[in-house]
């Protein structure tokens, strides 16, 4: 209900400024060596409201519970569990990012650990509560729904330092899910941003590793319905390096150009498949051919089928294009 809902944020916009105002503290040293290893200053820790949790069993428990929260409140919004003498956090020793949602209001936490002595988990999220579901929540969504909507375009980035490294390099646009895949609730808050004049427009970017698991990501995604796909678009990251890694060790520039080099999700899918072939001999071509046509055929809009076998010809090394859309057709016929 309301009371509880506007309880539950208070108490989290009193821990994030706790945690904010213990990453000057001695106790946070290590958090602070994480974010200088990553590039990132005090200025844009405080612009994203980095902090850090105490290694102890309850000091924000304590806190907030010396400010008439009561125990309820923080084990409901998981900032607590129950523990045998009262509440005991569920971020301690790490360093945490407030996540909010499009209205700014503070509704979890990311944490990730420092310690490799620390056997939990590299990342703790807030579990689902009243005000946090996190199928539908994106970190930076607040700071980005305004460039979203002026530049008809979301970049999805994986982790809470890949959207501090996208803002902070000129890519403004970027948002993250936080401990769990992209779905369809997801796409349901980027639309809402993306609609102009009641029609979809806009791209979405999803950034990949460039390994086989960010390419099963893509080829699932091509299988789908199709609804959003020419609104898909996938930029791989070089060498594997995520949007943060990139910014320190190559800058600014380099982060824009990962995102200006996206290509649509069908390329994308189709390239990732040829790669695998040698297309120096035509057996490899061929056998290329095979593995790929399936994909064109599975395109359902028509002319784009066909514009994507004149690709798929120029991508097999000018290989022979009637030979090349027969098969796409070939294979289109046997499916359906
Ligand atoms: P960093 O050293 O923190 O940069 O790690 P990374 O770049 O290797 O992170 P990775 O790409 O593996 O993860 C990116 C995002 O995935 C994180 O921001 C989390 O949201 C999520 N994630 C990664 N590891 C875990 C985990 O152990 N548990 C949960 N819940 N989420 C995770
Ligand atoms: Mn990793
Ligand atoms: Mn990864
Ligand atoms: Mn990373
Ligand atoms: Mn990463």
């Amino acid at each position: 209900e309301h009371g509880e809902r506007s309880r539950l944020i208070e108490a989290h916009k009193a821990a994030a400024e706790f945690y904010a105002s213990l990453l000057s503290e001695a106790e946070a040293a290590p958090g602070r060596q994480f974010l200088s290893e990553r590039g990132f200053e005090r200025v844009d820790a405080e612009h994203f409201g980095v902090g850090y949790a105490p290694a102890e069993w309850d000091r924000l428990a304590r806190h907030l519970l010396a400010r008439g929260f009561s125990a309820n409140e923080l084990i409901k919004g998981g900032l607590a569990r129950e523990g045998r003498r009262g509440p005991v956090d569920r971020f301690r020793g790490r360093l945490v990012w407030p996540i909010r949602d499009i209205t700014s209001e503070v509704i979890g936490f990311g944490a990730r650990k420092l310690l490799d002595s620390d056997d939990g988990p590299k990342y703790l999220n807030t579990p689902d509560s009243p005000i946090y579901k996190k199928s539908s929540v994106l970190y930076g969504i607040d700071l980005a729904k305004r460039e979203i909507s002026k530049r008809s375009q979301a970049v999805v980035v994986e982790g809470y330092t890949d959207v501090m490294a996208c803002h902070l390099a000129g890519v403004p646009t970027a948002v993250a899910t936080c401990g769990t895949s992209f779905g369809e609730e997801h796409i349901k808050v980027l639309r809402r941003l993306l609609l102009d004049q009641a029609e979809f427009r806009g791209e979405v970017v999803f950034t990949f590793d460039g390994d086989s698991a960010g390419q099963k990501a893509a080829l699932r995604a091509f299988a789908d319905e199709q609804k959003f796909v020419t609104q898909t678009f996938v930029a791989v990251q070089p060498d594997g390096l995520d949007p943060c890694d990139l910014r320190v060790k190559q800058g600014d520039g380099a982060v824009r150009d990962l995102i200006a080099s996206r290509e649509p999700l069908f390329a994308f899918a189709i390239r990732s498949v040829i790669s695998r072939y040698e297309l120096t001999s035509n057996e490899g071509r061929l056998a290329a051919l095979d593995a790929a046509a399936p994909l064109v055929a599975g395109i359902k809009d028509e002319a784009l089928r066909d514009r994507y076998a004149v690709d798929l010809d120029r991508w097999l090394g000018f290989l022979d294009e009637q030979l090349v859309r027969r098969r796409v057709h070939e294979v289109s016929g046997r499916s359906s």
